[in-house]
Order: structure tokens, then sequence, then C-alpha cells
């Protein structure tokens, strides 16, 4: 059997690369969502062909409130919005509306071997931090991989923290075409310039789990309190000690996305001509403006009824086909369904 390109979605040129990301549905966006991830979303919808998912399957394994998981969802939604998906140019859909990733996850448990999954860095963390040792928790890997290969697409924004899992899902890819002939095209993994993103603490990744994040969307009061209580250079002690930027999560990462100038700002640092709190406070500032007219349309956004779901359908609608095509084939190759 040959491969067969993916059919574009409806009214978009046909030459575009798909690409597919999925995102948990786990409460606020924070910086390091954004920059980690979202700000990659929004810029590749404009030049591919693009399909963002909401992931309420997979927060299953986490999330056991049913009513919190459409909460999630339904923020997650506003969120992406607001940071500027445009369903105009990408589909923007939840996972559950398509049953069949779920379908494609148990052909494709079929020709997983389990010492994969087990020997996934994310499952390992997972059970140290206490997560549920079920199945789903063990799968995960193998739902996400049905996810972007049921578009066929071959580019997925990621974090760097999704390392492990995309380079499982171009070997299940491989596993499968083995056994099958070749119907899967094998996804890249495609960064953006700041792929890990420290907290609060300076130290470790941020995450809502570790409570070192700073959330985007929140008040500007908040968002101050927040920055200016981030760990910068521990060994600048005093004032006139010179800051290492090397080491500064403040002036070394953070101010890069923030401002053209933050060769000088580094400069300042190295040489204390300026000190951390100034240095903060500008940083505060920039965050604050630059996130101010999302947190505006996210206000309007969530004001507006129905426009969730409203988004929802009309992604759903335009994957549909796509979906089904693949499908076909799969059930083509590994001989069931009927013709
Ligand atoms: N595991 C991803 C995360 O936690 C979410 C995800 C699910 C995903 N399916 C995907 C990411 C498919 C990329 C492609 O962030």
């Amino acid at each position: 059997m040959t491969q067969t390109a993916a059919q574009p979605i409806s009214g978009l040129p046909q030459a575009r690369e798909r690409v597919f990301s999925g995102i948990q549905p786990s409460g606020a966006s924070h910086l390091g969502n954004y920059l980690g991830a979202q700000a990659n979303y929004v810029a590749m919808q404009a030049e591919y062909d693009a399909i963002y998912a909401i992931v309420d399957y997979h927060a299953l394994t986490t999330v056991h409130d049913g009513e919190e998981l459409r909460r999630l969802t339904h923020e997650m939604v506003l969120d992406l919005l607001a940071v500027g998906l445009d369903p105009d140019r990408c589909a923007l859909i939840r996972q559950s509306d398509m049953p069949e990733h779920a379908e494609l996850c148990w052909v494709l448990n079929t020709v997983v071997p389990v010492s994969w999954l087990e020997r996934t860095p994310t499952y390992k963390e997972k059970r140290q931090q206490g997560v549920d040792n079920s199945m789903g928790l063990l799968d995960y890997p193998v739902l996400q991989a049905a996810d972007i290969v049921i578009y066929k697409a071959t580019r997925v924004p990621v974090g760097k923290d999704q390392a492990a899992h995309l380079e499982l899902s171009r070997e299940i890819v491989r596993a499968f075409n083995r056994r099958y002939g070749s119907v899967f095209p094998e996804p890249q993994a495609v960064y953006t310039e700041s792929p890990v993103v420290l907290g609060i603490d300076g130290a470790t990744k941020m995450s809502k789990s570790a409570g070192n994040t700073i959330p985007i969307f929140a008040e500007p009061d908040e968002i101050r309190r927040l920055v200016m209580s981030m760990v910068t250079d521990p060994l600048r002690i005093k004032r006139t000690d010179p800051g290492r930027p090397e080491v500064c999560n403040v002036c070394g990462n953070l101010h890069r996305f923030f401002g053209g100038d933050y060769l000088q700002i580094q400069d300042g640092e190295r040489t204390a001509r300026t000190g951390c709190v100034e240095t903060k406070q500008l940083l505060a500032d920039r965050i604050i403006a630059f996130f101010e007219p999302m947190r505006e349309r996210r206000a309007e956004l969530a004001a507006t009824p129905g426009i969730v779901e409203e988004v929802l359908a009309a992604g759903a609608a335009k994957v549909r086909p796509l979906l089904v095509e693949t499908m076909r084939e799969v059930h083509d190759a590994v001989g069931i369904g009927t013709r």
C-alpha cells in the first residue's frame, strides 16, 4: 500500500504542511505555556494547515471530576482564542468530539510493546508524583500518537518536555507501517525559541504542579507581585554586586521576549549599573502591557454566550473528513470493518 498525501482542510491551500498539537486543559495558561508552545501555535497557523486540540481524554488520567474537566476545557478554549488562535485560519477542536482518536489508539496499542510505555520518562515521573497507575496513564503516549497521525500531521509544536512522547510517536508510526504498509507519515517536533521557561524560583520549569507560575491572564497587580517575587542570580546579594545573566531567569531569559533591548539590560546587571528590583519592575511592566490586549479580548470572549461551542463545532466540521479518510485507510489496512 502506498502512503496517500494528507488532504487539505477545505478552503486552505493544498501545499501546506499539516501541523497538529494537543493542549491539556490543565488550568490557567502561564508564561511557560505561552512562550514554550502557544506562541508557536499562533505563528504556525499563518503558514501551515494547523489543527489544535484540547485533549480532554488525556486529562481524564489526572482530572477526576466531570464538572471540573468541563470547566477547564471551556477555559482553555477561551485562553487559546485570546492569545490569537483564529478559528478562520486554524481548526480548534475538542479531542472527545472525535471518538476515532480513541479507536485509533486501540489499533495502535496492538503494535506497541508494553515495555516502550513502561520506560517513558513522563510515565515514571507521574508515578513518582503519585498519579494513579491506570492503564490510561501508561497508554497516554499512544493516544497522543493517534491524535497526531489520524490527521497525518507532520509538524508538532510542543514544549521540550514532550520530546520523548514525540520520539515515541515516531517509533509507533514505524512499527505500524512495518506491519501494515506505509499508512502514516512520521511526525516531527517543532520547538519555540524558549522551549523551557523557568518558574518564579528561577530553578525549576514553570509548571502548575510546581506552583511557580505567572498566569498570563491574571490581574496586573498579581502579575507584578509574582514577577517581583522572582528569584534572580542567587549570588547577587548586594545591589553593588555584579549579576550573572547566564544564571538569571529575569534578565538572562525572560527579558529576551519582552523588548529588543535585552542586551543592554543584561549589561546593566553584569556591571551592577542596574539593580534586580528595577529590572524586575521593567519586566513586570512589559509583561502586563504585552498581555493586556489578550486579557481584554479574553474578557470579551468569556462574555459572549455560546462562542466556545460554536468554535469547537466549526473546528470539528473542518477536520472530520480528514479523520474519516484516515480511518478508512486504517480499517482497510488492518482488516476490520467493511471495505
Ligand atoms: N502530552 C501533551 C502535553 O501534555 C498533550 C498532547 C496530547 C499532545 N496529544 C498531543 C501534544 C498530540 C502534541 C500532539 O502537553
